[in-house]
């Protein structure tokens, strides 16, 4: 049998992440054609993910610009994928989530009549400006998709209720299950000599991430003022905070932080070295998508600096709380955790509503069932609530 073109699409650091078992399969296996395109919207973060999974890129677009614009990335992406599109002529293309990367190759897939599999489909706050612009992002993919690769009955009933057909749906299970089980086996250092004392001190971690557009300045500000009102409050407590090269995040944050001798701000750290992390802290104060759904997984509460969020199931298992981003609020939640055992062990459960690490040989069973050359496979089903 001729084998089938699979062509996946990666810009940012959470994509690579959430594909890399999917691309690293597709090339392991007989029957396909892997073809990898990276738009590197995202430049060393993407790099770093390539690395810590052996993967290199078959096309890259090298988009990654200092302080670049939404117009920005999508004009190029666009411009960029198209004389691929045009030349590889894939039998299915991938992408992977909502970011700009996902909507500009899910948009040159449509014009050349290619069909979409859109891995993690499905997730919704409700709210299209938060997050800003991914809300959007997925909701215009979803259009552009011909097979919804949902990762739980949540974002499978959000499809549903938008319309789109049941036959094309399938439920997988989240991907990052999957990645994140490959890099704690991988047992490596944290990726930064700084945290290395971190083994040798019986002391609480407070494990900080923030990125998003939309906390851009003053939420990130009273965020990064809160954890330095921590910092001095329990000194026995180390912050971590692998920082987003993005300018616009550092240049607010830095200042709020302060210079205390327990905060500790480090470079984005390897995915090896950040699952370790994750295994080290108590506690995982953070505004990103993919923590969200890790940190839970490992038994760690999160606070999340947001107020919507569109991963509720972590939510409803009561391992992940959404605390917004004032000041006072976050300090006082940050406090609680901290100081009420009682609270901070009712969170602080291992909850796998997300994924059996199994998500990446759904996606393929259902790309051959997708092709004619198999059975639709049987669904993921979350383990039932405690
Ligand atoms: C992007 C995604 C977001 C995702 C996040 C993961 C969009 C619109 N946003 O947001 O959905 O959650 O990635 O981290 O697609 N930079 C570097 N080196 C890097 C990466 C970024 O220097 O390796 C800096 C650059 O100055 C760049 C800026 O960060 O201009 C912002 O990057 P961009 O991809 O536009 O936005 P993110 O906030 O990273
Ligand atoms: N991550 C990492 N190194 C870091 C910080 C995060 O490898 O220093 C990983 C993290 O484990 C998760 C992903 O990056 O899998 C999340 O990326 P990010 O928060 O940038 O994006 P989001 O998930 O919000 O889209």
């Amino acid at each position: 049998m001729t084998p089938r073109r699979v062509m996946t699409v990666v810009g940012t650091r959470p994509e690579a992440i959430k594909l890399a078992p999917l691309i690293l399969a597709l090339s392991d296996r007989p029957g396909w054609e892997p073809v990898v395109v990276a738009t590197a919207q995202h430049r060393e973060m993407l790099d770093q993910v390539f690395d810590t999974f052996g993967i290199r890129a078959d096309h890259d677009l090298d988009l990654q610009r200092p302080r670049q614009t939404l117009s920005e990335i999508t004009t190029r992406a666009v411009a960029g994928l198209d004389p691929i599109l045009a030349g590889r002529r894939p039998d299915l293309l991938v992408v992977q989530g909502d970011t700009t990367t996902s909507f500009a190759a899910a948009l040159v897939a449509f014009y050349h009549r290619v069909p979409v599999g859109h891995v993690e489909a499905g997730l919704r706050t409700g709210d299209p400006l938060s997050p800003y612009p991914e809300e959007v992002n997925r909701r215009l993919t979803t259009q552009l998709t011909a097979l919804h690769l949902a990762p739980t009955p949540v974002s499978v009933a959000n499809l549903e209720r938008e319309g789109v057909d049941p036959a094309t749906i399938l439920c997988t299970g989240n991907t990052v299950i999957d990645a994140l089980q490959a890099a704690v086996d991988l047992a490596p250092d944290y990726g930064d000599a700084a945290l290395d004392a971190l083994d040798a001190t019986p002391g609480r971690v407070v494990l900080v991430t923030v990125h998003r557009r939309e906390s851009w300045g003053a939420p990130n500000a009273a965020g990064g003022r809160a954890l330095a009102r921590t910092a001095a409050s329990h000194p026995d407590v180390t912050i971590v905070v692998p920082l987003h090269p993005n300018p616009a995040v550092r240049d607010v944050i830095l200042p709020a932080l302060g210079h205390a001798p327990n905060v500790v701000v480090v470079d984005p750290l390897p995915y090896g070295g950040f699952a370790r992390l994750i295994d080290r802290s108590d506690l995982v104060v953070t505004d990103s998508g993919g923590i969200q759904e890790e940190a839970p997984s490992r038994g760690k509460p999160v606070l999340v600096l947001r107020d919507t969020t569109e991963r509720p199931e972590a939510v409803a298992a009561g391992t992940v709380e959404l605390i917004g981003t004032d000041e006072e609020h976050v300090t006082a939640r940050i406090e609680a955790l901290l100081g009420d055992t009682a609270l901070y062990e009712r969170m602080a459960r291992a909850v796998n509503p997300y994924g059996d690490g199994r998500a990446t040989e759904r996606i393929l069973a259902g790309f051959r069932w997708w092709f004619g050359d198999g059975p639709r496979p049987a669904p993921f089903a979350p383990p039932p609530p405690r």
